[in-house]
């Protein structure tokens, strides 16, 4: 009797010390689950046209942990296409938003009525994740995905998977070229629903003048946005000057308004010159990963490396073409005129000095291809980390 007493008792204070540890467990787990809920980090690949930001969009979209859109923002211009830049601002800043929370209810308003389906979106091939699990079956996360064999395999998805992919991966990336300031930015750069990074991508305004020249009727109706009524009235020889005119402008008012924001805010943006990635692609992806936090997994850098010494990959691997990256970014010196370098140096002149492209002043120096137009600098200096050394030395 006193020994089935006791045995009870045992019983109550060994279920009371369970239920005490299970409680604890639980009590941890759940404080521990809060603290560590990761939070989705927003990129925002900023750039302007013909600036290889395709190329860019594509060393983040192919990596497992991205989830990538390329132009998202097209939908609202190609829907307002007799609006300007400056009056759509907001309408993409809104859109950006709503993507990067993984809203895609958002395209709604830009897409044509009836049932869409993820091929409704612009360039969705592009985008890695919306040929991998959840979105459609036919290719793993981990591998490198070809946007050709994408577009075969995975255009009858429905739209909805194109959320579901978003909500799955720690990373949100959007490649935008249709932000002329950064003013439609800086209320998402302090928006607490979001964790926002800026990548600006920047290239020699001379080179994009070049590659302009090649795509002028791809880039018509985007042109005429940019420059607005002044489409009228000025004559056509000087439109692809005025453009480049707003172009260059634009990418100087980001860089200037960055440097005007509180230091904490300054650390949410990173300046890549299209020229060093080309020069450098390991290290300067490396950096770019590093800044928003992704690691740069084997296949990856084998991937980086093939892609940029012209190997292992077909032509239609991309939109930009990388394999002749670095000689490309220097054909406008043998391809070009001098005298439409002197003047798009003319209207593009202070933004090449602020961004350290050297200007040429004679046939002699743009064809004579040992001077490097490339001021030196090293990128790292350009991540502000506040306090000293935050005026750059090239400036
Ligand atoms: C890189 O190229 C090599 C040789 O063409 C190929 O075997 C390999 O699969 C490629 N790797 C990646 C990650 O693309
Ligand atoms: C780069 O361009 C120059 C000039 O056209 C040419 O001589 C050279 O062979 C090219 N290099 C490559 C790797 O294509
Ligand atoms: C080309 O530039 C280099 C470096 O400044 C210079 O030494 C050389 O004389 C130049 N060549 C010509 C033909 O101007």
């Amino acid at each position: 009797m006193i020994l089935l007493k006791k045995m009870r008792l045992l019983l109550f204070l060994v279920s009371q010390v369970a239920v005490f540890a299970l409680f604890f467990h639980m009590y941890n787990h759940g404080a521990l689950y809060r603290k560590e809920e990761p939070k989705p980090v927003h990129v925002l690949i900023l750039s302007s046209w013909r600036s290889g930001s395709s190329f860019v969009g594509q060393l983040f979209g192919q990596h497992p942990d991205v989830f990538y859109l390329m132009e998202p923002a097209w939908h609202v211009w190609m829907t307002f296409t007799d609006s300007t830049a400056w009056s759509l601002h907001m309408a993409v800043r809104d859109l950006l938003r709503s993507v990067f929370l993984c809203d895609m209810s958002v395209f709604d308003a830009y897409m044509k009525p009836g049932p869409l389906k993820q091929s409704s979106l612009f360039q969705w091939e592009q985008s890695r994740a919306l040929c991998s699990p959840p979105a459609c079956d036919f290719f793993p996360r981990e591998e490198i995905t070809f946007h050709a064999h994408c577009k075969t395999l995975c255009n009858k998805q429905p739209f909805a998977v194109v959320e579901k992919a978003c909500r799955s991966y720690s990373h949100v990336v959007l490649k935008e070229v249709r932000f002329l300031n950064l003013q439609p930015l800086s209320q998402l750069l302090i928006d607490p629903s979001l964790n926002l990074h800026i990548v600006h991508l920047v290239r020699d305004p001379r080179a994009v003048f070049r590659s302009r020249e090649h795509t002028t009727a791809d880039l018509m109706i985007d042109s005429h946005i940019v420059m607005g009524q002044n489409w009228q009235k000025l004559k056509k020889e000087d439109h692809p000057y005025y453009t480049m005119q707003i172009i260059c402008k634009s990418q100087l008012d980001i860089y200037k308004a960055i440097q005007s924001l509180p230091k904490a805010l300054q650390k949410r943006y990173l300046l890549i010159r299209y020229e060093d990635l080309v020069r450098a692609p390991l290290a300067q992806t490396s950096r770019m990963y590093e800044y928003v936090g992704l690691k740069f997994l084997p296949h990856l850098q084998n991937w980086v490396v093939n892609i940029t010494r012209g190997k292992g990959m077909g032509e239609h691997a991309f939109h930009t073409n990388a394999r002749n990256a670095l000689n490309v970014s220097q054909a406008w010196r043998w391809s070009l005129p001098y005298e439409k370098v002197s003047r798009l140096q003319e209207v593009c002149g202070d933004t090449m000095d602020v961004l350290g492209y050297l200007q040429v002043r004679s046939k002699q120096e743009q064809s004579n291809l040992s001077l490097d137009l490339l001021s030196s600098w090293k990128p790292s200096e350009r991540v502000y980390q506040g306090g000293e050394g935050s005026v750059p030395t090239w400036f």
